[in-house]
């Protein structure tokens, strides 16, 4: 972190290869769109009141995802290139003086450390600018480092600017740049538009600074593969592959057991305790945190969810916005939603599903049931197929059920109700009035046995 570091984030482009109506940098990668990666990785460079996004096609949705994340933004209204994109935050940056950084919004992959060392390097030259470049295989379409003798950076061309030599140059520019703001601001406004694309090249800066007798350098990064920009579709899921398969490594050095990693799917942001296994085809997105010595079954999708340690999830799980304690079962094939809470120790079964449900410690659904907009107290026993019917058509009622009661199997249990604790509900009730506790309710016909009466059919 230096503090009087500022960074800006291009991010103001549409991303016409794309081919989509999305602005590029909302498109997901490894788990978080491509401007909250710049932007988390921002945060290891500069306090957050110094980082700014600038924001032009949907620039609503683009800045609401910077605020969100804690930083600010500005607008470019037209884009008339990266270096007016910068120039679009005169106002308020100008007067914020030490390193501007300036990154590409659509980059990743790029680690803290590499833009860490392009700031060391910037320090420790005593240069007014260091840039990022790369040896690739293939340049086309970016900008080549043209290299003086002594290795400093004479120039940045633009590939249609390029002439035929300079296009053999495999060293190109990745897009991430430290300068001194003070001369950053006192120069940029010698940008031209007088190249093929018309527009206001950032990049125009290292032979600008050259020529008022500055020096550029440039840290030629030892894995160019983190310097891959996305431009299409195909990229972004390379990039959403190599965030993933780095996110389980991580996981994995850190103590969970993974089991055929290559198949599990794990966002940034995911926490997972140590000594916890995770089964092939795992998904478990956003901001999920699970604990330690957990069981996480083949095919389980989890989003959003806080499950405590020592939990057991079966297979083909569908867990989003849930808390579960210590200690639960769950699945195979449950579905719980829109916070419900598991407590301690609780049993949630097959095809059981639970939405906005409070299931209270040690209790039991075990299979075929639904409980929605309902608190069940400790040590309930659930039995197969009870409905809670929630809805009337018109509005949503609860269904409160006191400790250690029992519900028979197949009981409809029409909300809005209160079943007190101790209760019994026989097997096959319809319920439709409060039941005081330690009574039982019977809410069906009484059988009727007629003997003899098949052979006079
Ligand atoms: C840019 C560099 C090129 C480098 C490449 C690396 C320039 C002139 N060229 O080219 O040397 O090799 O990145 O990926 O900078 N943006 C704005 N406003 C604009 C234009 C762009 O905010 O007016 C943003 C885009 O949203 C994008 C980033 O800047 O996030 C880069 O823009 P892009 O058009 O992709 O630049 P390149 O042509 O790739
Ligand atoms: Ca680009």
């Amino acid at each position: 972190m230096v503090n009087d570091a500022t960074v800006v984030i291009l991010a103001a482009g549409q991303g016409t290869r794309m081919k989509s109506k999305l602005a590029k940098v909302l498109h997901r990668a490894g788990g978080k769109a491509l401007v909250e990666h710049a932007i988390s990785t921002a945060r290891h460079i500069a306090p957050p009141e110094r980082i700014f996004v600038v924001v032009g096609h949907q620039a609503e949705a683009v800045g609401a995802v910077a605020n969100a994340a804690g930083v600010r933004s500005f607008e470019q209204r037209q884009q008339l290139g990266t270096g007016h994109a910068v120039m679009c935050g005169e106002s308020e940056l100008a007067g914020l003086g030490g390193l501007l950084v300036v990154v590409t919004g659509d980059c990743p992959m790029v680690r803290p450390a590499t833009l860490q060392s392009l700031v060391d390097l910037y320090q420790k030259t005593g240069a007014k600018a260091a840039l990022v470049s790369a040896d690739v295989d293939d340049p086309t379409g970016l900008g080549r480092i043209v290299r003086g003798d002594n290795g400093d950076v004479l120039a940045i061309v633009e590939h249609k600017a390029a002439t035929p030599e300079q296009l053999t140059i495999p060293e190109i520019n990745a897009g991430f740049y430290c300068f001194e703001a003070e001369a950053f601001w006192k120069h940029v406004h010698e940008i031209r538009t007088d190249n093929p694309a018309g527009e206001y090249y950032l990049t125009d800066m290292v032979a600008i600074l050259l020529k008022a007798g500055h020096r550029v350098v440039a840290l030629k990064a030892a894995d160019p593969s983190e310097l891959l920009g996305i431009n299409d579709k195909v990229q972004l899921a390379n990039a959403d592959r190599i965030l993933r398969e780095r996110k389980v490594h991580e996981l994995m050095l850190s103590g969970v057991t993974i089991i055929r990693p290559e198949t599990v799917n794990i966002d940034a942001d995911v926490v997972v305790g140590q000594d916890t296994v995770i089964e092939p085809y795992v998904q478990i997105k956003g901001a999920t945190v699970i604990g330690e010595n957990c069981h996480i079954a083949s095919s389980s999708i989890i989003d959003h969810s806080h499950i405590g340690d020592n939990a057991q999830i079966h297979p083909f799980s569908v867990i989003s916005n849930c808390t579960l304690d210590a200690h639960v079962h769950v699945g195979p094939f449950a579905r719980l939603r829109m916070n419900s809470h598991l407590h301690e120790g609780t049993h949630v079964g097959n095809f059981v599903e639970l939405k906005n449900t409070e299931f209270g410690a040690g209790s039991k659904s075990m299979h075929l049931a639904y409980l929605g907009d309902s608190t069940i107290g400790s040590k309930v026993n659930v039995g197969a197929g009870t409905i809670t019917c929630n809805y009337d058509g018109k509005k949503k009622h609860r269904t409160n059920i006191g400790d250690r009661a029992f519900v028979g199997s197949n009981s409809t249990l029409v909300a809005p109700l209160n079943i007190g604790n101790e209760a019994y509900i026989a097997a096959g009730s319809t319920i439709t009035q409060n039941v005081p506790e330690n009574s039982l309710a019977l809410g069906r016909s009484r059988q009727v046995v007629k003997e003899g009466w098949t052979p006079k059919r």
